[in-house]
C-alpha cells in the first residue's frame, strides 16, 4: 500500500517508520526542509529508542521517503495518515489548526479516491468535520473518506508500542474504509477493534484519562498514607495482585506530565462542559495532579527558612525517563518556584538539558540562578538540598551514602520514591518522599 503521513512528530514519524518496516511504501511529509534532510540521512528529530535503526534500515530499502512536497506525496497515496499536533488552547480545548491546514492541502492535492486516517488525538466529532472540510475544498471528482485510528504509544517506547500494540482501534463509517485499514494493519498481526468513528475518538480519551485518573488516585491515596502512617509502596504492591486493578500505573509521585495526559484530561473536561455535562472524575484528577506537582516544594518550604542563595541540586528535568520531552514536566513548576525564592539551582538530566535551556537559560533568572551540570555528583557536590524529579537510571544509581558524602546538608526530597526510607535513615540522610 502507498501511504503518506502528515507530520513527523512522535505520532507521525513513528507510524510512518513502522508502516515501512512491515512492508508498505511510505512518504513522510513535513514543512521543515532541514528536518527532511536530517531524516533522509537517518537522523531522528525526536529522541526515541530504536527509531533511528529502523529509519536507516527502511531508508536504504527505498520504502521510506521524506518530503516537503505534500502535493506529490498526497497525490500518489492510497491512504493519508494525519499525525500532526493538536496542542492545548488556553481554555483547555484542542487546537485543530494544524489538522485544518493538512485537510486543505489534501483537498488541493488528491487526484484519485483515497482514505484519510486521523491518528492525532482529536475531540469526538472531529473526524466528521475533517471529512466535511476536505469535501468543501475538493475541486476534483474524487472520493475522500475519513477514518479514525487513534495512537496509544508512550514516549520512550514508541517503536515497541507501535509494533507490539495491545490493539489497533479503527473507527470507520463504511465497509470500504474498514477493509482498507484492516489491510494496512494486516502485516502487524495485532488484534483489531473496529468501531464507528466517534467511538474510536472517544476510546483514545477514555484510555488516557483512565490512566491519568489511576495516577491521581494513587497520589491522593499516597498523601493520605503519609497522614495515617501507611506506606504507599506496600499499598500499591498489595493492590497490584488484583487483576481487576492491574499492576501498572500504580506509582505515586509528583504527578503526571508529558504531551498527552495533561492535555487530554483538560480536553475531555472541555468537551463535557461544551455538551452541558460535568465530568467530575476527570475534573478531580486534574485538580489532584496540579496540587501534586508542587507538593515536594511545599514540604521543603515548610522545613526551610529560605532558599535564597542555597545550592539546590535538581536531579531529572524530563516528565519521565527515556525522553527529552519537558512538556508539562513537574520539574518546571518546581524550578520556577525555587528561582522565585532565590535558589542557586544545579540541574542534571541525561537528555533534557538542551530543551530545558530554552525555558530556563543558564545564568541569573529573577532572584535565582540556573546552572546545568554533566553529572548527578556535580549537582550534589556541596548542595544544601536536593530534589529528585525523574527516575533516570543515572539518578537511580546514586546510592544513599553518596548523598551523605557529597552534599553539604544531606537533605533529599524524592518525587519518584527511588530509595527505601530505612536505607536513607541508616545513611543519615534526611529523606522525604511520596506517601511514606
Ligand atoms: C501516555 C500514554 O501512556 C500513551 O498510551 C498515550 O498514547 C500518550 O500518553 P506518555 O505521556 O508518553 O504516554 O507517558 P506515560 O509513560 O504514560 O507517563 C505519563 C506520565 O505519568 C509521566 O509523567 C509519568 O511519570 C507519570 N506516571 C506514569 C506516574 O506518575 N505514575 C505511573 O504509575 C505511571
Amino acid at each position: 500500500m502507498n501511504i503518506a503521513v502528515a507530520g513527523t512528530g512522535y505520532v507521525g514519524l513513528v507510524a510512518g517508520v513502522c508502516f515501512a518496516e512491515v512492508g508498505h511504501t511510505v512518504t513522510c511529509v513535513d514543512v521543515d526542509e532541514k528536518k527532511v534532510k536530517l531524516m533522509e540521512s537517518g537522523v531522528s528529530p525526536i529522541y526515541e529508542e530504536g527509531l533511528e535503526e529502523l529509519m536507516k534500515k527502511n531508508n536504504a530499502t527505498g520504502r521510506l521517503k521524506y518530503t516537503t512536497d505534500y502535493a506529490s506525496a498526497y497525490a500518489g497515496a492510497d491512504a493519508i495518515f494525519i499525525g500532526v499536533g493538536t496542542p492545548e488552547m488556553p481554555d483547555g480545548s484542542a487546537n485543530l489548526s494544524f489538522i485544518a491546514t493538512v485537510c486543505r492541502q489534501i483537498a488541493e492535492s488528491v487526484v484519485h479516491d483515497c482514505l484519510v486516517v486521523v491518528k492525532s488525538t482529536v475531540p469526538v466529532g472531529t473526524n466528521d468535520k475533517v471529512e466535511q472540510f476536505i469535501k468543501d475544498f475538493l475541486d476534483k471528482d474524487v472520493k475522500v473518506e475519513v477514518a479514525s485510528n487513534p495512537e496509544f504509544l508512550a514516549q520512550g517506547t514508541a517503536v515497541h508500542d507501535t509494533l507490539h500494540a495491545a490493539r489497533i482501534i479503527i473507527g470507520t463509517e463504511s465497509k470500504e474504509a474498514e477493509t482498507k485499514l484492516m489491510e494496512i494493519y494486516e502485516p502487524f498481526h495485532l488484534p483489531i477493534v473496529s468501531v464507528k468513528r466517534r467511538s474510536a475518538e472517544m476510546i483514545k480519551y477514555a484510555c488516557n484519562d483512565f490512566l491519568a485518573l489511576k495516577i491521581s488516585y494513587m497520589n491522593d491515596i499516597a498523601n493520605l498514607c503519609e497522614l495515617v502512617g501507611a506506606d504507599i509502596e506496600d499499598v500499591a504492591k498489595g493492590m497490584s495482585y488484583d487483576k481487576r486493578i492491574g499492576e501498572r500505573f500504580l506509582n505515586a509521585g509528583i504527578g503526571f506530565g508529558g504531551s498527552c495526559f495533561p492535555k487530554d484530561t483538560k480536553a475531555l473536561k472541555f468537551l463535557a462542559k461544551q455538551n452541558g455535562y460535568e465530568l467530575k472524575t476527570v475534573e478531580a484528577c486534574v485538580d489532584v495532579n496540579t496540587r501534586q506537582k508542587t507538593r515536594l516544594y511545599e514540604k521543603a518550604k515548610d522545613r526551610m527558612i529560605t532558599f535564597d542563595g542555597l545550592k539546590v541540586a535538581v536531579l531529572g528535568l524530563t516528565f519521565k525517563a527515556g525522553t527529552d520531552d519537558l512538556r508539562e514536566a513537574p520539574s518546571s513548576d518546581n524550578i520556577k518556584l525555587l528561582l522565585e525564592q532565590g535558589a542557586d539551582i544545579y540541574a542534571f538530566d541525561p537528555a533534557g538539558v538542551p530543551r530545558a535551556k530554552l525555558q530556563f537559560p543558564e545564568g541569573e533568572i529573577g532572584r535565582g540562578r540556573m546552572n546545568y551540570v554533566a553529572s548527578p555528583e556535580e549537582a550534589l557536590d556541596q548542595a544544601n538540598i536536593c530534589f529528585v524529579f525523574t527516575e533516570w537510571p543515572e539518578i537511580k544509581s546514586i546510592r544513599p551514602a553518596d548523598y551523605k558524602r557529597l552534599m553539604k546538608i544531606p537533605l533529599v526530597y524524592d518525587g519518584r520514591n527511588l530509595y527505601s526510607t530505612e536505607e536513607m535513615r541508616e545513611e543519615k540522610v534526611e529523606y522525604y518522599s511520596i506517601g511514606r
